[in-house]
């Protein structure tokens, strides 16, 4: 392994690094407050490539590696984790899917514009009855010889209004169980196809998430993507490269929050002197700077694994595992070095610590990635 990084990787890491600080910072308290999608900033990062980073430049990408694309959410996360989900999800899931298992006709259709940020990608498998147990899918797509007829009700959908394309898991052939699972896609205002309330979340609130309702759409047969019952295969091998995604926006939160307490000791006084000359704050800062390194590698290495074409389940797996409670660990106590400052909001870290705690929820809680850990060194 190395992580000496490329030329174009330092240059993509900072370019993502002046973005955060220009575009991202100045008003992330005011759009958290009122939950207030970054519908500029996300033409921005348009413009700056960020939304297919991984795609092919034939499709309209920036036809960079994985590792490029670790270092900008780890960047962006750093001062805005609302805006990254959206990059991560755009990217790790719904582009990278559509390229790696999409026909050649879905790519030229919708991967062109969903990778050059034109228009914007959900991913859509939780349901209210089947979040963690995916396989438990309710929603249907039956089967009617050219298209399927789709019905149910999708939960917590990232981008979830701002979307214009979506994947939608869904059921075909109940006997067949996870077999018998289609990835379809769905168009924003197919008939039938409704966006459900606006989720009033604890972290990540500029980012929207609805639930999603379909009654009776009907979705073309060319919409389904790869062969019949690949569906749930589909969802599983996306989200494990959608966990290294996770993971770096985790690292980045959790890096973020550790500078900003690191700086804040060095100015705030107490007892006389500079909190950091306490060892209580600077052991504290020890503990966080070494959990971030150890997190940061693993994230890296999943990383380096998917750019070497090697097996990333297990790495992205520990990568979101570590890093999210490491996010979670370091903004409580970011906030305690803050002391009455990190309960405000205008000192950021207190949003940090809301924020981090969905990393230890979406794209698989810490719970499943566990399970996806054990079962490889136990079979
Ligand atoms: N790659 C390829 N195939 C895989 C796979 C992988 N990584 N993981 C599982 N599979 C396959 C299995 O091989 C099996 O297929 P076969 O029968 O052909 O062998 C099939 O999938 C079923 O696997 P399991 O028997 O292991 O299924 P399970 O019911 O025990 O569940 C699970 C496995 C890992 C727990 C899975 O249900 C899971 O990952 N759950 C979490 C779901 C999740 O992450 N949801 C996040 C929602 S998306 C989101 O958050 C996005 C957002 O908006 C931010």
């Amino acid at each position: 392994m190395d992580f000496t990084f490329s030329e174009e990787q330092l240059m993509i890491q900072q370019a993502a690094r002046d973005f955060a600080q220009q575009e991202l910072l100045p008003d992330v308290i005011e759009r958290d407050d009122a939950q207030r999608f970054p519908a500029e900033q996300v033409k921005k990062m348009a413009e700056l490539g960020f939304m297919g980073m991984m795609v092919d430049p034939k499709y309209g990408g920036s036809g960079l590696d994985t590792m490029s694309y670790v270092l900008v959410m780890e960047e962006l996360s750093k001062i805005d984790a609302s805006a990254s989900v959206i990059v991560s999800v755009n990217n790790s899931l719904v582009c990278w899917g559509l390229e790696t298992f999409g026909t050649e006709a879905q790519k030229e259709k919708y991967l062109t514009r969903l990778a050059s940020g034109e228009i914007l990608g959900a991913f859509c498998l939780s349901e209210p009855e089947a979040g963690s147990d995916a396989t438990s899918q309710k929603t249907t797509a039956i089967d009617h010889g050219d298209h399927y007829i789709l019905n149910g009700t999708k939960n917590w959908i990232t981008n979830g209004n701002s979307a214009d394309v979506y994947l939608v898991i869904a059921q075909t052939d109940a006997h067949k169980a996870h077999k018998g699972i289609n990835a379809l896609i769905v168009e924003k205002g197919m008939t039938g196809f409704e966006i459900g309330p606006k989720e009033n979340k604890l972290g990540i609130r500029s980012s929207d998430t609805h639930s999603l309702i379909f009654n009776d759409v009907k979705v073309p047969k060319e919409n389904r993507i790869a062969e019949d019952g690949f569906g749930f295969k589909f969802a599983m091998k996306t989200l494990a490269g959608g966990r290294i995604g996770i993971a770096a926006q985790a690292l980045g939160i959790a890096a973020g929050a550790y500078e900003l307490a690191r700086k804040y000791s060095l100015v705030r006084k107490a007892f006389g002197t500079e909190i950091s000359n306490h060892q209580a704050i600077a052991f504290k800062l020890a503990d966080m700077h070494t959990q971030i390194e150890a997190a940061r590698h693993l994230v890296y290495k999943a990383a380096w694994e998917k750019d070497q074409g090697m097996n990333y389940d297990i790495s992205g797996a520990m990568a979101k595992l570590y890093a999210s409670q490491v996010a979670m660990d370091t903004t409580v106590e970011a906030v305690q070095i803050h002391g009455g400052n990190g309960f405000v909001k205008d000192y950021h870290v207190e949003r940090m610590m809301r924020d981090a705690k969905i990393t230890q929820i979406y794209e698989g809680t810490s719970e499943i990635q566990k399970i996806v850990i054990s079962r490889s060194i136990l079979k």
